[in-house]
């Protein structure tokens, strides 16, 4: 049954990467009491259904070609529909607090009196290194993890800060990559980071459908465009990354191959 409470709450979710059975148990309890869902455009149907019937589903990221909700919009609304005492799940991909936006969202809604609780969830990089059977961190060759995303003007990356994710001793996981793998390769390598350092992109981590495509610095950019990938994509760079298998973990391909 969706919860009512007199004052309301706003709970931020993480989904996790796609699969049902990827989310935590706190997340799995939150989609089946809340009252209204504010879900992102990678929230998977499979997640979607847990939530009770009558609760109230609006989709808040870009889906189908329509077009994403400000982020003003989603504030309010989600403020209105908390102060007319309603448990609200706003429900995002991966880990909420990964280029989720959580703190923004939170601020805003604890300015306005609302109670909110962070819901963690399993990020895309964590998902896709489960899957691939390589760890983000390994003793003698990878010391850091750093998530990070790219802003690219004119085909380089204008971010600050780039010389320490060329540190040989990092894994960086690089989100929203698709579109610039490439200038974050050559940002990379101009910053002394290795050609060949391993290098793999995977498309929908977590899931049935997931792949990888492997390569090095120099050329996962190529390989990334010739895939032509049509879902999310994570991108790892890394010596830790070259321990990737070829084929997901828990796959058919994989138990036909054991
Ligand atoms: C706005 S960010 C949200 C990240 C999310 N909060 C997380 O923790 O995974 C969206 C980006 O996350 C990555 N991403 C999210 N889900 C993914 C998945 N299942 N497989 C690969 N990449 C994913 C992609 O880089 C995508 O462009």
């Amino acid at each position: 049954m969706p919860l009512e409470h007199a004052q309301g709450q706003v709970l931020l979710v993480g989904a996790g990467p796609g699969p049902a059975d990827l989310m935590t148990v706190r997340a799995l309890r939150a989609v089946e009491g809340a009252g209204a869902l504010l879900y992102d455009a990678l929230v998977s149907d499979e997640v979607l259904a847990l939530a009770p019937r009558a609760c109230l589903r609006i989709q808040t990221g870009k889906r189908s070609g329509r077009a994403s909700m400000k982020q003003e919009t989603i504030n309010r609304l989600m403020l209105r529909l908390a102060r007319r005492g309603l448990t609200v799940v706003r429900l995002k991909g991966g880990d909420p607090s990964v280029f989720g936006r959580v703190g923004e969202e939170r601020a805003f809604l604890e300015a306005h009196g609302v109670p909110v609780e962070v819901v963690p969830g399993v990020t895309a990089a964590s998902a896709a290194a489960a899957q691939f059977g390589f760890p983000l961190t390994h003793r003698g060759a990878a010391r850091r993890v750093t998530f990070a995303t790219a802003r690219v003007e004119n085909g380089a990356v204008v971010d600050e800060g780039w010389a320490a994710n060329a540190d040989p001793t990092t894994t960086l996981a690089l989100y929203m990559a698709r579109d610039a793998c490439a200038a974050a390769a050559a940002r990379l390598i101009a910053e002394g980071r290795d050609p060949t350092t391993p290098a793999v992109a995977v498309e929908n981590a977590g899931s049935r459908s997931a792949r990888i495509i492997k390569g090095d610095l120099s050329d996962l950019p190529a390989r990334l465009a010739a895939a032509a990938c049509e879902g999310p994509v994570v991108v790892l760079i890394g010596e830790a990354v070259g321990l990737a298998h070829a084929v997901a973990a828990g796959s058919g391909e994989a138990r036909r191959r054991a």
